[in-house]
C-alpha cells in the first residue's frame, strides 16, 4: 500500500477521534485541550500534515484536499461546541433569575440648583479677576459686627435675631465678616469673593430660612469708584440672567458702606406680572472699616486716605429662585427628588 493511502486512513481516523473528543468535551477547558491535542503545534493533525512531503506527487492533491476538509470540519465542530457550552454556562448563571421582570432604573444624581448657581456666579466673577476667599461660619462679634462698623446697639446684633453660643461667638449673620478676615491677611489690591452660609433667627416662610447662602465680594485698591461698583454688578447680573436684564440700584443703609444700595433685578416669570426683586446689598467701603482694619493690622496698608473699595453681598438662594422661577425657598432644602430631578 502506498504512503498516500496510509495517510488518507490516518487523516480520517484523526478526524473521527477529534470530532468525538469535541463532542465529549464537558466544559470550555476540555474543549481547549481537545483543540490543542488536534490542531496545536504538536497536535495529531498538525503532525500528520507534516507527512505530506513523503506522499507521491500524483496523490498529493487528493491527500491535501482531505487534510483541508478534516481541518475545516474540526474547526467548525470546535466553534459550534464553544457556542453550545457558552449557552449552557449563561443559562446556569441566570438560574433562579426572572429575566422577564422589568429592570430597576438607575437614578443618576445631579447638582443641586444652589450649587449650579453658585458655580456659575463664581465663574463670572473669576473671569472679572475676583479670587475665592473663605472665613469661619462660627464667627466672633468683632469680625461679624464691630469691625464692620456695626455698633453694639445695632438691631442685627439682637439676641432674638442671631444664634449666639455661650462662648460669645455666633453663627455668622452674613458673609461680610470675610471682608475683614481677608483685609487682615492681605494687602491691597484685594479683589475677592466669598460664597458661604449665613444664619439668622428668621421666621421660616416662602422667602426666609434660618440658614441661607450668600456671596460676598470686596474690591479694594487705589481709586476704586462707584461707577466700578455699578459696572461690575450690572455686568455680573446680565451675564447671569441675560443681557436684557434690568438692574436698579436703590439707595439704602448698611453700616459698613457709604453710600450704600440695594440692587433689584426685574423678574419676569412666565404667567406672572414682572416685578422688581431685591438680590443684593452693596456700597463703597466705609472709611471706618478701613480704620478698624488698620488698627488690627498695625500698619497703613488700608489707610482710608490712600485706598477706596466697594463691597457687595448677594443671596444665592434668591438668585436661584429668580433663575428658575422657584416660588418657595423651602424647596431648596427639602431634598424632594421630584423637585431636584428637574435640574438633572
Ligand atoms: N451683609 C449684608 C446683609 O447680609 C449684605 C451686604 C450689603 C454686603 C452691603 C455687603 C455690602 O458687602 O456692601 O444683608
Amino acid at each position: 500500500m502506498g504512503t498516500g493511502f496510509l495517510m488518507k486512513e490516518q487523516i480520517s481516523s484523526i478526524q473521527t477521534e477529534a470530532l468525538e473528543l469535541i463532542a465529549n468535551a464537558g466544559d470550555v477547558r476540555a474543549l481547549e485541550d481537545a483543540r490543542v491535542a488536534v490542531l496545536g503545534k504538536k497536535g495529531s493533525l498538525t503532525l500528520a500534515a507534516a507527512g505530506i512531503k513523503d506522499v507521491p506527487k500524483e496523490e498529493k492533491a487528493e491527500v491535501g484536499q482531505l487534510l483541508n476538509a478534516a481541518r475545516s470540519a474540526i474547526t467548525t465542530a470546535l466553534e459550534k461546541k464553544q457556542l453550545a457550552l457558552q449557552e449552557v454556562a449563561d443559562r446556569a448563571a441566570l438560574a433562579g433569575i426572572d429575566v422577564t421582570l422589568p429592570g430597576r432604573a438607575v437614578l443618576t444624581g445631579a447638582l443641586h440648583p444652589l450649587t449650579l448657581i453658585r458655580d456659575e456666579a463664581i465663574g463670572i466673577l473669576r473671569r472679572m479677576g475676583f479670587a475665592l476667599a473663605d472665613g469661619p461660619e462660627i464667627e466672633d462679634e468683632f469680625h461679624c459686627f464691630d469691625a464692620l462698623n456695626t455698633p453694639a446697639d445695632h438691631p442685627a446684633r439682637n439676641e432674638k435675631d442671631t444664634f449666639y453660643f455661650d462662648s460669645g461667638k455666633l453663627l455668622r449673620t452674613h458673609t461680610s465678616s470675610v471682608q475683614i478676615r481677608t483685609m487682615e491677611g492681605a494687602k491691597p489690591p484685594v479683589r475677592i469673593i466669598a460664597p458661604g452660609s449665613a444664619y439668622r433667627r428668621d421666621e421660616i416662610d416662602a422667602t426666609h430660612l434660618s440658614v441661607f447662602n450668600q456671596l460676598e465680594g470686596l474690591y479694594v485698591a487705589e481709586d476704586v469708584s462707584l461707577p466700578d461698583l455699578k459696572g461690575t454688578l450690572e455686568y455680573f447680573l446680565q451675564e447671569l440672567f441675560g443681557p436684557q436684564t434690568e438692574v436698579r440700584f436703590r439707595p439704602h443703609f448698611f453700616p459698613f458702606t457709604e453710600p450704600s444700595f440695594e440692587i433689584d433685578v426685574k423678574l419676569t416669570v412666565k404667567g406672572q406680572a414682572p416685578r422688581w426683586i431685591e438680590v443684593a446689598g452693596c456700597g463703597m467701603v466705609d472709611p471706618a472699616v478701613f480704620e478698624s482694619v488698620s488698627k488690627t493690622r498695625k500698619d497703613d496698608a488700608f489707610d482710608p486716605a490712600a485706598v477706596t473699595g466697594f463691597a457687595f453681598g448677594m443671596g444665592l438662594d434668591r438668585l436661584a429662585m429668580i433663575r428658575w422661577g422657584i416660588k418657595d425657598i423651602r424647596l431648596l432644602i427639602e431634598n424632594d427628588v421630584r423637585f431636584l430631578k428637574q435640574f438633572a
